[in-house]
């Protein structure tokens, strides 16, 4: 027999995202802010295998830090297995083994794709057979940005960014990402955004009553535009995840000056996204980066969103 053939587990890869465009609105009773955002899926990947189990364990290993990645019920990967059981009247668990590539607590998704992961992954093995919409609808209450990391591709997001719909995107688009060794939490930057914004200074508008994503966001999508898209990049976050790290502003001003289109602060942050006008400029970013002792991958996008493999 191969091991193919002894093999009874799942494995499902989910992408890591960059918000192209983020307004952050009104923070809401529910602790969540109104918002609209534009995803785009890139091509890092958390790998996730699910094996039969009595009991929910999990293992997390990667090629970035994860020292930082509980391995108990605050996994989010965790949480969306037993919610699935929970929800399917599933008897029995699951092992779940992590592989990630996405940069832990830098603002790029990485742990709404495991869950979106975990969620795919446990619906094949057991059999549970739920629809997308329903993944979706258990994704959402695991994470506003589970549901991108299932859907994939670039799309727009409104409400707390869970309420999707997909956007046009044509050809690929080239990013370099410096990831930063000390991550971000996400529930604090949105914290220093209310605070900057209550502190009435003039840097930091006021929240738009009902966010909307910039068309020029879209139109530049559509055209498979990047310098278009490199004017129309932008994040409420990036002031408030500067403020609170201020060795950022000064790799996103290196980036610029030494050929990306644009740079960004990806989500809450702290990882930086550099649109680059092609491949080619894109590895000659990267060299530049690791040069100045930098840390940066070179990711294309759009990438498919969780599906088994
Ligand atoms: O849903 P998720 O766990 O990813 O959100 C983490 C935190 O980020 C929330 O608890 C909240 O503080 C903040 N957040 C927010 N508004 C959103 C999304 C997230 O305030 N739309």
């Amino acid at each position: 027999m191969t091991l193919a053939e002894t093999f009874d587990g799942v494995r499902v890869r989910a992408p890591g995202k960059i918000n192209l465009f983020l307004e952050v609105g009104a923070l809401q009773p529910d602790g969540y802010h109104e918002l609209a955002t534009a995803f785009q899926a890139v091509s890092l990947y958390e790998d996730l295998v699910a094996t039969p189990s009595d009991d929910f364990t999990i293992e997390v290993s990667g090629t970035v830090d994860v020292s930082g990645v509980p391995t108990d019920d605050r996994n989010l990967a965790l949480r969306a297995a037993r919610l699935l059981a929970a929800e399917t009247g599933h008897p029995g668990g699951v092992h779940l083994d992590v592989r990630k590539e996405v940069p832990v607590a830098g603002g790029m998704g990485g742990g709404s794709a495991d869950a979106a992961a975990a969620l795919v992954a446990c619906d094949a093995l057991w059999g549970t057979g739920l629809s997308s919409r329903q993944l979706h609808a258990l994704g959402a209450r695991l994470g506003a940005d589970v549901p991108f990391a299932l859907q994939g591709g670039t799309a727009v997001g409104s409400g707390r960014g869970d309420r999707l719909s997909p956007a046009l995107a044509r050809g690929r688009f080239e990013w370099v990402i410096v990831p930063n060794p000390d991550g971000l939490s996400t529930p604090e930057v949105y914290a220093e955004l209310d605070r900057q914004r209550a502190g009435g200074g003039a840097v930091i508008p006021a929240p738009a009553e009902v966010p909307v994503v910039d068309p020029d966001v879209l139109h530049a999508l559509v055209a498979g535009d990047a310098r278009r898209l490199a004017g129309a990049l932008a994040n409420d976050l990036q002031a408030p995840a500067l403020r609170m790290r201020r060795d950022l502003a000064e790799v996103l001003d290196l980036g610029e000056r030494e050929g990306a289109l644009a740079g960004i602060v990806s989500g809450s942050g702290p990882t930086l996204a550099f649109l680059a006008e092609s491949a080619e400029d894109a590895r000659g970013l990267q060299q530049m980066f690791a040069r100045r002792g930098h840390e940066a991958l070179h990711v294309s996008a759009p990438a498919h969103g969780a599906r088994v493999v």
